[in-house]
């Protein structure tokens, strides 16, 4: 992906050098937000996982997957998003396969995205049962407990910023800390906000008391 990125730099260079319209260049001011030229569009996935790792990896659904959604940047893992996201995540992708990206304007979309035979219904529908079968499992807010506890704030803040917020009982309160340590990482990797020590204290207080194991 970072050839993608780099590609979109130059292409949005000579495209703002052509194009002298005010316009076009309070648009890339927005795209340019926090110094990051992707602030538009979605990132995506640098680190995935190996199709052997997967559930049921010799399954059809599983091979079909990760024959399709690595063809542009790492495979994703199933649990990167809840049953409800994935269908709308994998309509997305069917449009960036056939090269619309999100720029949603013609030429430009049609150059920042990769023109390639797009999923057949089939092969989509069986992606988008795997992966909703597969995802993370979703908060059920009826579950909290205390709703006022200052970890929860924290876990709403911090853990809704790439994904939806996770069933605390995913993990045991021994699994936990390890687990939020990776996702602070995958913050920092995203230049997300992160938590701070007393943040991140409570947030895990949070999630611990949260499990009853
Ligand atoms: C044509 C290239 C291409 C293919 C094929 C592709 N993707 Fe993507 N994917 C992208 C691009 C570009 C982004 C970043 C922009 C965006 O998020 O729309 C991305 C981002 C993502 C993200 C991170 C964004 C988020 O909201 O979590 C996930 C997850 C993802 N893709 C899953 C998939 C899945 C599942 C498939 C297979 C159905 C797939 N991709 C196939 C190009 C592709
Ligand atoms: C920067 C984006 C990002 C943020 C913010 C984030 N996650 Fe994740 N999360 C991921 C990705 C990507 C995955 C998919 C699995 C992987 O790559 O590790 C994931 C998967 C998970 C999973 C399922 C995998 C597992 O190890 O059980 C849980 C649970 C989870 N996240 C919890 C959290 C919690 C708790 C927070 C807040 C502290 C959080 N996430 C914040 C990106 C994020």
């Amino acid at each position: 992906m970072r050839c993608f990125y780099v590609a979109g730099v130059v292409i949005i260079t000579v495209w703002l050098v052509s194009v002298s319209d005010a316009s076009a260049g309070a648009m890339m001011g927005g795209m340019m937000d926090n110094g990051k030229m992707c602030g538009m569009m979605g990132k995506a996935p640098t680190r995935g996982i190996a199709p052997k790792d997967l559930p049921n990896p010799d399954s059809k659904s599983a091979t079909t997957f990760a024959r399709i959604c690595s063809r542009c940047h790492a495979l994703p893992s199933p649990k990167r998003h809840t049953a409800d996201r994935w269908k709308e995540l994998v309509e997305r992708m069917e449009r960036q396969m056939r090269g619309e990206g999100r720029m949603g304007m013609g030429m430009m979309g049609g150059m920042m995205g990769r023109r390639m035979k797009a999923m057949s219904p089939q092969e989509k529908e069986m992606i988008i049962q795997y992966l909703q079968s597969n995802g993370l499992r979703p908060l059920d807010k009826s579950s909290v407990a205390d709703m006022d506890h200052p970890g929860y704030v924290e876990f709403k803040e911090f853990c809704s910023q790439c994904h939806d917020l996770p069933d605390p009982s995913i993990h045991t309160s021994r699994e936990w800390p390890q687990v939020v340590e990776e996702m602070v990482g995958q913050m920092k990797e995203a230049s997300l906000k992160t938590p701070d020590a007393y943040e991140e204290k409570v947030l895990l207080e949070f999630l611990k008391g949260a499990v009853r194991d």
